[in-house]
């Protein structure tokens, strides 16, 4: 049995977005940009696309920006929000993912920007009231702070952040890439936001698209040059088979978006309580296993110490089993994962995140927990 529990790295491509994708692959190559009819026959499902999207979302099409991916959006939010919106100080978390962490490090390194980091607490949640002292001594502010940690799955309180945010004159940013299309977003309600970013193969979409939401109040200017495209604000000709399938990927997620959750919900707490009653000693990294603390795709498991812990991913491979994992690193040692070493995850417990998507059964699971079982005895 094949099983894949890795979504929050990536997942398939449901069958109706490659459906909506085949004909703009097979046929649709007019350059968007081009002003004869084959352009713009190409150029309208590009803004077909950005209205479908800013429906879902409640926000206006021109608040959407399509970028190559996650790691686009994030860079290009917090770029923008120094280069454009007066940022000169950031305020971020250990535990974001590296497109934020590395792109707020190198604007620090280039001296732009001085950077704070939040605490966090005990089950590696923001310190909401921290993150009110930094904001009270630190004018002309961007917060950047994730929306769900893809290694953990803990949730930000996002409407309540952008509150705070709000409350201090500061801009506020949310990498929602392990969220969009898992949730209901409503921009009009969350007005307060000014960035967010999407992918859309973490939603069953294809990779190397996105888009960054920017709230219109915002006046940026782009950061890739050498074309007009998106509105002058992202050169580049258009991934338009990529824009397409991510607009399809919104509709089929919304579409059934409360039997999904409810469904995925099912399944994490049939792995936790299977894994509860097989594994002695089994605990759960920060408060992945609180389901109204954290993202209902992620599963983090800490596992009790044993010689074969840097093996188990490979050998839940050989059995079949697509898994991440990883462990906290010693302070200066480049390898193991920042977050389980932000968190203070214990070194000695090997972590293996299980992440679950709308096509995960029970049978899987099963097998997965045998499965790990088996590395135990
Ligand atoms: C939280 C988070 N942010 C950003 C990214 C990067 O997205 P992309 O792969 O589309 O560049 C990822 C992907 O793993 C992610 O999990």
């Amino acid at each position: 049995m094949k099983v894949y529990l890795d979504n929050a790295a990536t997942t398939p491509l449901d069958p109706q977005v490659f459906e909506a994708m085949l004909p703009v692959l097979k046929d649709g190559f007019g350059n968007p940009s081009s002003t004869h009819a084959v352009g713009r026959k190409i150029k309208s499902l590009i803004e077909r696309s950005r209205k479908n999207i800013a429906k879902h979302l409640n926000c206006a099409p021109g608040e959407i920006f399509f970028t190559s991916g996650g790691t686009e959006a994030d860079n290009m939010a917090i770029q923008c929000a120094v280069n454009d919106l007066g940022v000169k100080h950031i305020i971020t978390s250990c535990i974001e993912h590296h497109a934020v962490g590395h792109t707020v490090e190198k604007l620090k390194r280039d001296g732009l920007v001085e950077l704070s980091y939040v605490h966090l607490d005990e089950k590696g949640h923001v310190d909401l009231q921290h993150l009110e002292q930094l904001l009270s001594v630190h004018p002309k502010t961007l917060v950047t702070l994730m929306h769900a940690n893809n290694e953990i799955g803990n949730l930000l309180p996002l409407q309540h952040v952008s509150e705070i945010c709000e409350q201090y004159g500061a801009i506020f940013h949310s990498d929602t890439v392990q969220t969009m299309a898992h949730y209901r977003f409503d921009m009009n309600v969350l007005d307060q936001v000014h960035f967010l970013a999407c992918s859309a193969h973490k939603f069953h979409g294809p990779k190397g698209i996105g888009f960054l939401y920017v709230n219109k109040k915002n006046q940026i200017n782009p950061i890739i040059h050498g074309g007009a495209q998106e509105r002058n604000m992202r050169g580049g000709t258009e991934n338009v088979y990529g824009i397409v399938g991510l607009s399809k990927a919104m509709d089929v997620a919304f579409e059934g978006i409360e039997a999904h959750q409810e469904y995925m919900i099912a399944i994490k707490e049939y792995m936790i309580s299977r894994l509860n009653e097989s594994i002695l000693d089994v605990s759960y990294n920060a408060d992945s296993a609180n389901m109204s603390k954290s993202l209902y795709t992620i599963l983090s498991v800490s596992l009790p110490p044993t010689e074969i812990a840097s093996m188990l991913l490979f050998n839940m491979d050989i059995l079949g089993i697509a898994c991440s994992g990883g462990s906290a690193c010693t302070s200066g040692a480049n390898i193991g994962s920042h977050v389980l070493t932000g968190i203070e995850a214990p070194m000695d417990r090997p972590t293996i995140r299980f992440s679950f998507s709308r096509y995960t059964t029970i049978q899987e699971i099963d097998h997965t927990v045998n499965s790990l079982v088996s590395l135990y005895t």
